[in-house]
């Protein structure tokens, strides 16, 4: 429709393409302003003449147009009211496309997303939850639209702590507590390390040693390292396994160990490494930030060098034309230092192609989750609580519902999905059960719940066949038009959501479909007797049914069929 009016100005317009008109185009706040609306204000600056005077010039020119109820300039906007059959048949079909909302803006280009990372013998805490989830969205986001996407988990599996972890482990630990508890056992040995270093310093000096050996390929250190990290992939894939997620490579830290060194020779030769106390550093003084260290006075790597070593790794292994971290806030320097560094050795195209992607914290009832304070939260056990807790809503609300464990999975793992993702990322997340859980709230389970709902009307309607030409004129209530305009802002708002790394758009979308859906389904009988019109809004049913799908898709949460 909008490409259809944009053809209707073009031929009066002079000195301004099809392209600036239709970003120029509105849609009216309200409907009795029209479907579409045309400001004059930059014409009237091109053309030293009134806004309105131009606004009733095109206007004149157009004449009567078949598709159009009416054509009214009021002020200096052009308002444009589409015959409502015209527009419904056109919302209907764009909407009836199965590739609706997919396009191929992003063929033959490759986004790498790093993300989830979780630190190997840490717990999965709720913070990486929110990495997985808003990294796993933006995955699915840029694959509709084409992409190749690559999605990468850079695992913490290199650095110091795993030094002082041996050391505990050797002192205090034992392979059986290993093996029973996980993670637990190893954050514990960890924790004793750090009250016992408090009075025995000489541990740090034993741990850096355990660190150089790793380093250097020490057998014993590597092999226990390696078992650290099997015992805490097993639990994060349980983790993964209950979200539904998917990883193309785990390459952690350790993998780029030995890339380092090429790193460090890079900078040597472009002369942008110094030494300052030892270690050797990337001012970046003049990009008002402070140093980049790149190796520790004993020589070994860190983060940063091995976020370096990365970069490189995977410029030449995948040619991406994006690279996006999604990590908590926190990294913020972190990022804009490496990124700086990998510029500065004259590489232009880090300016816009590295890009890290913050979120806000998470905040179970206002109090904020450390692994060191007592305050332990699993991921995998708030995924469990959600979805026993789902199961006892849904045993409750739906007690006949056939398979209900398998529905409170979906139920329980999207509410929480949801939560994360229907507010801006960069915004803190509070969590309650109460607003989660809600199945009238703006929630996971509403919008489940709706598409449950709209699954139902469609298999009520048994003859109802979606290839089957529809009667579009009986489509007249405002609620049912209201929903179409809705449904076909699909495209647009996967753009969007892309362009801005924003998977809320997404989730707020869904959250007006599923309004606007309701809103029509309590204000108008689908199933009547007459049958023309009951295939009409079944069909309205149906792409309702296909969208929240589609949208709930895009977020990484499964649309049960009943619940
Ligand atoms: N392991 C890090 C953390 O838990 C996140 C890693 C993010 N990715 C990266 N390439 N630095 O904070």
């Amino acid at each position: 429709m909008k490409t259809k009016i944009i053809d209707l100005l073009t031929p009066h317009i002079e000195g301004m393409s099809s392209e600036e008109i239709s970003t120029l185009i509105e849609i009216p706040p309200r409907p009795e302003m029209g479907d579409f609306a045309f400001p004059c204000f930059r014409l009237a600056k091109l053309m030293h003449k009134a806004p309105n005077a131009i606004a009733a010039d095109i206007r004149a020119a157009i004449g009567d147009v078949d598709f159009l109820e009416k054509i009214e300039v009021q002020g200096a906007y052009l308002n444009f009211y589409v015959k409502t059959e015209v527009f419904v048949k056109s919302m209907i079909d764009a909407a009836s496309d199965k590739n609706f909302g997919s396009s191929d803006i992003g063929q033959n280009k490759v986004i790498c997303i790093d993300y989830s990372s979780p630190n190997v013998a840490k717990n999965f805490h709720v913070g990486h939850l929110r990495t997985t989830i808003i990294g796993n969205s933006l995955y699915k986001i840029f694959s509709k639209l084409g992409y190749q996407v690559v999605r990468i988990n850079h695992l913490g599996d290199w650095g110091t702590q795993f030094g002082k972890l041996i050391v505990a482990y050797k002192a205090w630990g034992s392979k059986e507590a290993v093996e029973k508890d996980g993670i637990a056992e190893l954050m514990k040995l960890y924790v004793k390390f750090h009250e016992e270093a408090d009075k025995n310093p000489e541990l740090v000096d034993e741990a850096r040693a355990w660190f150089a050996k790793m380093e250097n390929g020490d057998e014993e250190a590597l092999s226990i390292w390696q078992w650290f990290k099997d015992i805490s992939l097993v639990e994060y894939k349980r983790t993964y396994d209950l979200l539904g997620m998917d990883f193309d490579y785990y390459l952690g830290e350790s993998f780029y160990r030995d890339k380092c060194q090429a790193v460090v020779e890079k900078l040597t030769d472009a002369g942008l490494l110094k030494e300052s106390e030892g270690a050797m550093i990337v001012d970046l003084s003049e990009y008002n930030m402070a140093p980049c260290i790149v190796t520790k006075k004993d020589g070994s790597s860190i983060y940063a060098t091995r976020d370096l070593a990365a970069i490189f790794y995977r410029k030449d292994t995948y040619h991406f034309s994006k690279c996006l971290y999604v990590t908590g806030q926190e990294q913020k320097l972190h990022f804009a230092q490496v990124f700086k560094v990998v510029e500065l050795l004259g590489n232009e195209w880090a300016k816009d192609s590295l890009i890290h992607i913050p979120y806000g914290l998470v905040s179970l009832e206002g109090a904020k989750l450390s692994t060191r304070s007592g305050n332990i939260i699993y991921a995998e056990d708030l995924l469990h609580d959600a979805i026993s807790k789902s199961l006892e809503i849904i045993t409750e609300k739906s007690p006949n519902l056939p398979n209900k464990e398998k529905v409170s999975r979906m139920v329980g793992v999207g509410a929480i999905l949801f939560n994360d993702l229907y507010n801006q990322r960069i915004k803190d997340v509070s969590f309650s059960w109460d607003k989660v859980l809600n199945f009238d709230g703006e929630t996971g389970p509403y919008v489940q719940y709706t598409h449950a709902r709209c699954s139902s009307v469609v298999r009520l309607a048994e003859d109802f066949d979606p290839e089957k030409v529809i009667d579009y004129s009986v489509i007249t209530e405002p609620d049912a038009i209201d929903l179409l305009k809705e449904l076909s802002r699909f495209p647009e708002v996967i753009t969007d959501a892309a362009e801005k790394y924003e998977p809320s758009i997404v989730a707020r979308f869904a959250v007006d479909v599923a309004q606007a859906f309701n809103k029509f389904y309590n204000s108008t009988r689908i199933h009547v007797p007459e049958e023309h019109i009951k295939q009409a809004r079944v069909m309205l049913a149906y792409l309702t049914k296909n969208t929240l799908h589609d949208a709930l898709e895009l977020l990484g949460i499964r649309a049960p069929e009943a619940m």
